[in-house]
């Protein structure tokens, strides 16, 4: 008999999880305004709200921190992340910063102004965010494929290059910001970006001498995708393919709570030391020091070590694996999911799923709520809520795109927590029909509102 594939960890401490009544959550969502971000932690059995800074990390990266230099300036842990950085990324120069959000305000103070364009594939939310607060346009030229909920395209998360030449032939030069390629695509579903596609996009910049930036939150399960799809990689390990990924660009971003396994932290890597020294000032204005950032000696020590193990291959199986198991578990209860599963979630198609609710009353949202009564498992909505109203019109950008995200965390849950998660779904599957209404909004921030809003049931 072969064996079977393992997890390549133990487990040497754990936290409790909680439990709760259906009566308990039916109240406590009515109370957070049927906002997911408003309940209490206790208040929720599985945690699927985010994969960002939940991760469990080692007994290694624990003994890292203990290690931790916090010296001011020059500390021996700045250069141990210094090192790991160019080791796995190639790229020299870097700036710690104290998130992935954190390192577009330094690096987008640096090169976007009021008028500019930032094409690339589906920017996350921050980044627009980051984008659009100053004035500027992203542009979106993600290949129309992702659209397609259920096409088994391995690569949904690509640029569609002929759509961002357009945007680069139209525009003048000193207008484009940069082109942002997110590895792997959150947005569209946690989808990978080909190592040919990222090729092509290089060949762009080049051609209309414009500067190319990674957002590279999940750049070690975008390179296990390339290593297990994509022709001629099958060979190379995670960290060649890592490698060769990002020789293809100017400098990255990174939220390292996600692929680099920490609680915590980010940074921004430069291949030049202008934009570098540049993006310094804005450093040490927004976030601190060069040498430290917005991160702690022994937050930078954890860091470095988590960038090595999150590029593990075994690790990145059973991690990817969980989500495939958790995806095709739903599948085979008839739940509509996006297809092909992503690296870090499954998103549920809720269009599919309450095909009685508009646009307008936010079925993703009304589907995430559901989900939480009936088990306690915080999914969160990717949909109109999330996407803002647009910033000239205020209207709402109804995309017909309504999703819940539901974000494993790494090395925290078991497969049986996975199997909890798919009955959970499979519940409020059995009775979509007696759910005839959505929600609509009571309150909302001009921004990012998907934080905040107030909703209530129709
Ligand atoms: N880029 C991507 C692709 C992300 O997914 C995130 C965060 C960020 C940037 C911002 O990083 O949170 O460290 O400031 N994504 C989280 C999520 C919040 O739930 O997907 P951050």
């Amino acid at each position: 008999m072969e064996l079977p594939f393992i997890e390549p960890y133990k487990i040497k401490m754990v936290e409790s999880v909680y439990t709760s009544t259906r009566d308990q959550r039916e109240k406590w969502i009515s109370e957070a305004h049927f906002n997911m971000f408003n309940l209490k932690s206790e208040q929720v059995t599985i945690d699927l709200l985010t994969d960002s800074g939940t991760g469990a990390m080692s007994d290694r990266q624990w003994s890292a921190l203990m290690l931790g230099d916090e010296s001011y300036a020059g500390a021996s842990s700045y250069y141990n992340l210094k090192n790991a950085i160019a080791e796995i990324t190639g790229f020299k120069y870097f700036l710690p910063t104290h998130q992935g959000r954190a390192a577009e305000n330094v690096l987008f103070s640096t090169i976007v102004k009021e008028g500019d364009i930032v094409p690339g594939n589906s920017h996350f939310d921050t980044t627009k965010g980051h984008i659009e607060f100053r004035k500027a346009i992203p542009v979106d030229c993600t290949v129309d494929i992702a659209s397609d909920l259920t096409a088994l395209d391995p690569f949904k998360g690509n640029v569609d290059l002929e759509k961002l030449e357009n945007v680069l032939k139209e525009n003048p030069r000193e207008k484009i910001a940069c082109i942002i390629v997110t590895i792997t695509n959150n947005t569209a579903g946690g989808q990978p970006v080909s190592m040919s596609n990222l090729k092509g996009t290089r060949m762009l910049a080049d051609k209309y001498g414009v500067m190319f930036f990674l957002d590279s939150a999940r750049f070690a399960e975008n390179a296990w995708f390339i290593k297990t799809r994509e022709e001629g990689y099958a060979n190379k390990t995670i960290r060649e393919i890592a490698l060769e990924m990002f020789s293809y660009a100017d400098g990255m971003t990174m939220s390292a709570k996600k692929d680099a396994i920490v609680n915590m932290g980010g940074f921004i890597g430069f291949r030049d030391d202008e934009t570098f020294r540049k993006a310094s000032s804005y450093n040490i204005i927004y976030e601190g020091f060069i040498t430290y950032g917005g991160m702690s000696g022994r937050d930078m020590n954890a860091l470095a070590q988590g960038l090595y193990e999150g590029t593990d291959y075994d690790y990145l199986s059973s991690r990817i694996g969980q989500i495939d198991y958790l995806g095709s578990k739903m599948k085979e209860y008839g739940i509509p999911v996006l297809e092909p599963f992503g690296g870090h979630a499954i998103f549920i198609d809720s269009k599919r799923f309450f095909p009685q609710i508009p646009d307008e009353e936010f079925p993703a949202q009304a589907l995430a709520v559901e989900i939480y009564i009936e088990g306690g498992v915080r999914g969160t909505e990717i949909g109109a809520l999330m996407a803002d109203r647009d910033p000239v019109t205020r209207e709402n950008r109804f995309s017909g795109k309504e999703l819940v995200r539901l974000a494993v965390p790494r090395r925290v849950y078991t497969d049986n927590h996975m199997d909890y998660v798919a009955a959970t779904v499979k519940n409020v599957y059995d009775r979509k029909e007696s759910i005839k209404r959505g929600l609509k909004i009571v309150s909302e921030a001009p921004i990012l509102r998907h934080f905040t809003v107030e909703l209530e049931r129709l």
